[in-house]
């Protein structure tokens, strides 16, 4: 028996021409892409007609094992997956690292630096391995990682929060991300989310058997429709995530945008759940936090990592800060998650958070160089790019080039160009919205970045 794998209508038939092999798509996947050839599961279908395709096998892990007799016969599985991850369909992002690698393709698709993380961190990591701190951390946080994640909070905010009370380390933003909704979302409650979105958001928000309603912020600004928003919110809605600097779009939320947010969650007693981990890849404007505006730390947990800033995105060091009664629930889910996170890292980070200022003017100074490779390739290629205010993400329509969506483009990218890059289809809840646009990074070496557009230049042709 073959095993099958679904997907929605929509991308099974934007993938016609990959749909030899079932794949995943998130970040972490592609993350992990060079090292499992397997893969099983996960793409949304909210609401739209989808069917089952029967694919070529993808084994499961059981199939790996050896069999119980030594023998090498594998005996295929079928998938399996709880009901409440089951909407999420397979999706292409599989097939795009495995056709990358295949093609020896420029990967501009992968948010995470092709560089390493500053010395003075990675030494701070050896020598406290080597110190001994290798035990269980206290379940959130060691003091020392705690206080210097206040203070820096008090750098940004100008808000005072006391360490041992409002401050919970985790294990990456990811982790932040699913304690806080884990912890503070009930079955049924209505969470607002802006699309598109950081995939985990979605599947997180499904876990904890949310009620998801999407608010599409849509080019050339990504501005926040603010009619549509105030007519979303409601008493109903236990929260609003936001994302800023925002993955994909580098959509900076602007303090107009957030003071409109923040008076309907007051005005309706709803919570804000903030993913800042892009907040110090701010270029265009000052990056705000929500939780400084007026009477907004009392209802937002800003959730935060180490990764971006310190291109320690293996790491996966992470906090979320929130006022106690909130911090509880954070706490604890993130108790029966993972506990504790890695100690001699979190020692590490308290090293890495205490940076002089000009470590974050060298970053800035050395991302806004690329940024500016990478953006004026792209428009000499030929690509309509949007403004990217904030993140190593930009991105762009596609649409000159004639191929009939974001899929096919990226597909067309790899195989006949050599450059990776992200459909934006897939972080969206209605997945047409962003058949037009695709999304780079430049969160690569500046050789890399250059070769890529040489690439482009090269080989695509407006249609
Ligand atoms: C918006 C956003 N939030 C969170 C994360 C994950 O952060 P971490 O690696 O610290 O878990 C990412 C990673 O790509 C991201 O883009």
């Amino acid at each position: 028996m073959q095993p099958q794998c679904s997907w929605t209508r929509t991308h099974a038939q934007m993938l016609r021409p990959l749909s030899h092999k079932c794949s995943v798509f998130s970040e972490h996947w592609l993350k992990a892409a060079h090292s499992h050839s397997h893969s099983h599961s996960v793409r949304r279908s909210h609401n739209r007609p989808t069917f089952r395709a029967t694919m070529s096998t993808v084994p499961t892990r059981k199939e790996s094992l050896p069999a119980q007799d030594g023998s090498s016969q594998k005996a295929p599985q079928p998938l399996q997956v709880a009901k409440r991850l089951e909407k999420f369909k397979t999706t292409i992002f599989t097939q795009m690292s495995m056709l990358a690698i295949e093609h020896g393709a420029i990967n501009l698709g992968q948010g995470f630096p092709n560089f390493d993380g500053p010395e003075f961190v990675k030494e701070a990591a050896i020598q406290a391995i080597k110190d001994g701190k290798n035990q269980y951390a206290r379940g959130h946080g060691i003091p020392e990682f705690n206080a210097a994640i206040a203070e820096r909070f008090k750098k940004d905010t100008g808000l005072v929060v006391d360490p041992e009370k409002e401050v919970t380390v985790t294990s990456g933003c990811t982790e932040a991300i699913a304690a806080t909704i884990l912890g503070l979302i009930n079955p049924g409650d209505e969470v607002i989310l802006f699309a598109p979105f950081y995939d985990s958001y979605e599947a997180t928000l499904s876990m904890a058997g949310a009620k998801i309603k999407g608010i599409t912020l849509r080019p050339p600004d990504f501005a926040v429709p603010i009619d549509e928003l105030k007519s979303t919110v409601s008493k109903n809605t236990r929260a609003i995530l936001i994302n800023t600097p925002h993955n994909p779009t580098g959509k900076m939320f602007t303090r107009e945008e957030l003071n409109v947010i923040a008076s309907l969650c007051i005005e309706n007693d709803v919570l804000v759940f903030t993913d800042e981990v892009y907040d110090k890849l701010a270029f265009e404007m000052d990056h705000i936090s929500m939780a400084s505006l007026p009477s907004m730390y009392d209802r937002t947990v800003t959730m935060n990592s180490l990764g971006k800033t310190f291109s320690l995105t293996g790491w996966k060091i992470g906090w979320a800060v929130a006022p106690p009664h909130l911090t509880w629930g954070v706490r604890q889910a993130h108790s029966f998650l993972t506990f504790a996170t890695s100690t001699p890292m979190q020692w590490a980070a308290s090293v890495a958070l205490r940076a002089p200022d000009s470590y974050y003017v060298e970053l800035k100074r050395d991302y806004l160089a690329k940024k500016a490779i990478l953006v004026e390739g792209l428009k000499d290629v030929g690509f309509k790019v949007f403004p990217s205010s904030g993140t190593y993400f930009v991105v762009v329509d596609h649409t000159p080039f004639g191929l009939d969506d974001d899929i096919a483009f990226c597909e067309y990218l790899i195989k006949e160009v050599g450059v990776v890059a992200i459909p934006t289809s897939v972080f969206y809840l209605n997945p047409e919205e962003g058949k037009n646009l695709v999304r780079f990074t430049f969160c690569k070496d500046e050789r890399t970045l250059r070769s890529a557009v040489e690439r482009m230049k090269e080989k695509l042709r407006k249609k």
